[in-house]
């Protein structure tokens, strides 16, 4: 069975390959831009990308929706991240959090998978950090350099490699959880 990770965003796709690869699972990739519909919970807008997805494809299809939930802003950007990062982007939250002490904030990430006939299966990761101060490295994507991990060694996302990321991030957790019930599948 072959796997289709439906997504425009090429970071995550790498992200995602590299890490499916050390379990021996490759994928294909399809670019279709999907509805994002409007909720406060990822598994929601994820289940729905999903089914629209596998709607059009009629393949083994899944997706990733993720979010920056920043403890001092109440959760916020949360579900409205790619919005917010269109919109006023890492320089924007910085701003926001200008004098903030409380800079606690962690990413969620929600995999939807779905292989064939009614069944959804979610997957999630949460990476837990705070906002740093100024924008640092300059690998990654989003609130990559403006986010350093609790498990990490105080580097932002940007200044590490994808598989120093991989190791601590939502999407490695939630990638693994997929990998793992792939291969109980098999
Ligand atoms: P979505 O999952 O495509 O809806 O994207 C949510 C937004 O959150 C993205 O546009 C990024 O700006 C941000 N984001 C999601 N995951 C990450 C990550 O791993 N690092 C940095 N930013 C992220």
């Amino acid at each position: 069975m072959r796997l289709t990770f439906v997504t425009t965003n090429m970071g995550k796709v790498d992200e995602v390959r590299s890490l499916l690869k050390t379990f021996g699972i490759e994928i294909d990739v399809c670019t279709i831009k999907l509805t994002e519909i409007q909720s406060d919970s990822l598994e929601e807008i994820a289940t729905r990308s999903c089914e629209e997805a596998y709607e059009i494809l009629r393949r083994p299809v899944f997706v990733e929706d993720a979010g920056l939930f920043i403890e001092r802003l109440n959760g916020f950007p949360g579900p409205y991240s790619s919005y917010v990062y269109r919109t006023i982007g890492f320089s924007g939250i910085l701003r926001l959090m200008e004098g903030e002490e409380n800079r606690a904030a962690h990413f969620k990430s929600c995999i939807a998978c779905k292989i064939s006939g009614d069944i959804i299966n979610l997957f999630s990761g949460i990476c837990v950090g705070r906002i740093s101060n100024e924008p640092r490295g300059s690998s990654g994507f989003g609130f990559d350099p403006i986010f350093i991990p609790e498990e990490g060694d105080g580097r932002t996302f940007a200044e590490m490699n994808i598989e120093e990321k991989n190791a601590i991030s939502h999407r490695g957790k939630s990638v693994r959880l997929l990998a793992e019930w792939l291969k109980l599948m098999r």
